[in-house]
């Protein structure tokens, strides 16, 4: 069923998100959170301010937007979702839609001043069959932010909270969700200390938010094969860093790189590990697959790669086609002698890589109809657009 203006309300007030809670808070100092008994009028000042759910305009389906020529940027849509959790309470609760809007931020919130925080991203698409909406494999945003907020000290939504909060926050946004093969309706979950504090500590309070923004394709290129530049100078993460979950912080260090690479022609830079500067890790915002004859290689996730959700499907999809996948080390020598170089992600999907420059040499490699990476592709946006039976669960139903 569609979503209808009530049913916000309906659905707000039945909520049984807060029914699931984790234990909340990493243990706070007083020189670092301060006591809880501080907490709760610290907590009304640094709340993102909430307005009441208007959907006067939802017969102007979409608004003005040009569904063809959707690219990566940021459509404010209607609502956002807002979900708190500040020390004594058991967990996170209260989750409600309001406006998009901007929020109110203490300037001493953790996430402004020592970056504790991370986001996920996921996709809704329309459904062909039947009105309603589709999301892939949402569970897995929601245990991979789990594992990110334990790597950041902060306690994170379950997986109930995480994906009621992803249904709500499409249902509110509906007329924003691309029509059947114009794109998809991003959606953008984050969760960030909101809560003041002046010594480096865990934030005393933990916002968890959604918001949604319609988008089409990621690079500039659109559908068409993207160029990579290896970056020698850079490195995006290292052991024992960060590399392997998605917090905020592991994305501005890479915007150098990137624009630099950018203003050279190419579409993203490919990192190369920090301890031996000769293994492929990946690029800025997607992850890595090489192609040799029947194997195709991916960096394996060891704590220095992001352990990306289109990643896992990929191989499952590829070692259903019969193609050995390995997880391993990648060699600047695997990768320049390869017969296929993709990218994988949420934003940039898959991806084709037509060429690589290393050290000044520009390296060529296949892409097309017959190439490995637009046969994963088709399978893959069959089964997220609902066009090919999803055999393996991943799907989701929103309506
Ligand atoms: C995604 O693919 O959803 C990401 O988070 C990458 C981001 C840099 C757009």
């Amino acid at each position: 069923m569609l979503f209808r203006p009530a049913s916000i309300r309906m659905r707000m007030g039945m909520r049984s998100v807060g029914t699931h809670s984790r234990r909340c808070l990493p243990n706070m100092q007083d020189g670092g959170g301060g006591g809880c008994s501080l907490l709760q009028s610290r907590w009304k000042s640094s709340l993102p301010q909430l307005d009441p759910v208007d959907r006067s305009d939802d017969d102007n389906n979409g608004g003005d937007i040009d569904w063809d020529n959707l690219g990566f940027g940021l459509t404010p849509t209607d609502y956002m979702y807002v979900m708190r959790c500040s020390q004594g309470e058991g967990g996170f609760s209260r989750g409600e839609l309001s406006r998009y809007g901007n929020i109110e931020l203490s300037p001493s919130s953790g996430i402004l001043n020592y970056g504790q925080g991370l986001f996920e991203g996921l996709k809704a698409y329309a459904r062909a069959d039947r009105p309603g909406y589709m999301l892939f494999r949402p569970e897995e945003n929601a245990r991979r932010m789990q594992v990110g907020a334990e790597r950041m000290c902060m306690p994170s939504p379950s997986v109930e909270q995480f994906v009621h909060a992803v249904k709500q926050t499409v249902l509110a946004n509906g007329r924003w969700v691309p029509p059947q093969g114009k794109g998809a309706l991003y959606i953008r979950p984050l969760l960030i200390g909101s809560g003041a504090i002046l010594g480096l500590a865990p934030a005393p309070e933990y916002t968890f938010m959604i918001y949604a923004s319609p988008v089409g394709t990621y690079f500039k290129e659109g559908m068409a094969a993207i160029n990579l530049v290896v970056e020698e100078e850079f490195h995006r993460a290292m052991p024992g860093g960060t590399g392997g979950v998605k917090t905020i912080a592991n994305y501005a260090p890479v915007l150098k790189a990137q624009m630099d690479a950018k203003s050279r022609g190419f579409a993203d830079v490919l990192y190369l590990d920090s301890v031996h500067k000769r293994y492929v890790e990946e690029a800025s915002s997607c992850n890595l697959f090489v192609l040799k004859g029947d194997t195709l290689a991916t960096p394996a996730t060891a704590g220095t790669i992001l352990p990306g959700i289109t990643r896992r499907s990929i191989i499952e999809l590829a070692r259903d086609r019969g193609y050995q996948v390995e997880e391993r080390l990648v060699s600047i020598d695997d990768l320049v002698s390869a017969d296929e170089v993709f990218c994988t992600g949420t934003a940039v999907g898959v991806t084709p890589v037509s060429t690589v420059t290393y050290q000044g040499t520009r390296y060529e490699f296949r892409t097309g109809e017959d190439s490995l990476s637009r046969m994963l592709y088709n399978t893959l946006t069959s089964i997220q657009m609902g066009v090919a039976e999803d055999k393996k669960g991943w799907i989701v139903a929103v309506d």
